[in-house]
């Protein structure tokens, strides 16, 4: 059976970093707080541009780390909270200004959980043969729906974009071996932006109240997350038939390093077979799991043949775990 492999990975973080200690000049906060409550020191921020612009930045490492030409793309997924507009969709501006003059493709929305929804939708279109080439990229820029003045979630997030190609693979045993994601809408009021869509439409009222910034309980979505994110990972190793000594690397959505730890732990994995770089980028939302998978891959850590575990848990809620067999 043809299943599908990632043949090239590329990630962008945007050149300006902000460190705790900005937030600490305005905010009643600290770098020992942030660091010691969350695990990060800084993040980055897309000063001029959207969303489209991070994720075409890495589309194009991921086609160049290929060899390929943007005309060779078949499909294009988006993974995004932050659309530059809501239509047309982020996916059409990145057709356009990428050349992929061959491609169809759509955004796809599921908060942190945005890329293994958009990964597993990709992998439909290579395993049904329909498609040889599908470009998933998860990118947000979470800076343009923060409330710099709420110190519960200006710390968390940052800006960024990192994309996989996904093409047919005919070794056995390699490439994307499994997924499971879930969905349970009853979360909605922990993790939210109130306005801006059809239900509150922006007015005067939404901006003056300040209904189009992110609004989280965090002490909330942190329980559920640590518990989601072990379970689906827990359950989708075992029914693979391997233990946690089979796993190379657990690759989690990097929203706090607690749960991280918490979710290494449930199953049974040391630290130093985590993927971790929530220090240096905060929480990208859909880009954090592709980012870690690019930068693992080019510093040779992350090598053929490995187990990975991707994981992840966000607003919805939305959670969901990919086992693949590493093939490049
Ligand atoms: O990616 C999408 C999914 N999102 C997540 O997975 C996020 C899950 N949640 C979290 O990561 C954590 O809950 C937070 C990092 C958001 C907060 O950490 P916490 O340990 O759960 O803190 P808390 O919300 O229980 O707040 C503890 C205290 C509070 O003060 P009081 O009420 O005890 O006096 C907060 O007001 O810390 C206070 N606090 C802060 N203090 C200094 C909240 N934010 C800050 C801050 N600096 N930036």
């Amino acid at each position: 059976m043809t299943t599908a492999a990632i043949t090239a990975v590329g990630h962008y973080a945007p050149e300006k970093v902000v460190p705790n200690s900005y937030y600490e000049s305005y905010l009643d906060t600290t770098d020992e707080w942030i660091i010691s409550r969350t695990g990060i020191r800084e993040r980055r921020v897309l000063e001029h541009g959207a969303t489209s612009d991070l994720a075409v930045e890495a589309a194009k490492k991921t086609l160049a780390m290929r060899g390929i030409g943007p005309e060779e793309v078949d499909c294009i997924l988006v993974a995004t909270v932050t659309p530059d507009m809501f239509f047309p969709s982020t996916a059409a501006l990145v057709q356009h200004k990428l050349g992929a003059t061959n491609a169809w493709g759509f955004d796809l929305s599921a908060a942190c959980s945005g890329f293994l929804f958009a990964l597993a939708t990709g992998v439909q279109f290579i395993q049904s043969g329909v498609h040889k080439k599908v470009l998933v990229i998860g990118a947000d820029k979470m800076t343009s729906i923060m409330d710099m003045s709420d110190r519960n979630t200006c710390i968390l997030f940052g800006d960024g974009g990192a994309a996989v190609l996904l093409e047919p693979n005919e070794e056995e045993g390699y490439g994307v071996l499994d997924w499971v994601n879930y969905l349970d809408g009853s979360g909605m009021e922990a993790l939210h932006m109130k306005a801006g869509g059809s239900l509150h439409p922006a007015s005067m009222e939404t901006v003056q109240n300040k209904m189009h910034y992110i609004t989280q309980d965090g002490k909330a979505v942190f329980k559920v997350a640590v518990v989601g994110m072990a379970d689906v990972s827990i359950d989708i190793v075992k029914r693979n038939n391997l233990t946690s000594d089979d796993i190379d690397w657990l690759v989690p959505h990097q929203a706090n390093m607690r749960i991280i730890q918490s979710t290494a732990d449930r199953m049974g994995l040391d630290m130093d077979r985590v993927m971790v770089n929530i220090d240096r980028y905060g929480n990208t939302t859909a880009a954090t799991i592709p980012s870690c998978l690019a930068e693992y891959y080019e510093s040779g850590r992350l090598k053929r043949g490995d187990n990975v575990v991707l994981a992840s848990f966000g607003a919805g809620y939305t959670w969901g775990a990919t086992l693949i067999r590493w093939s490049i």
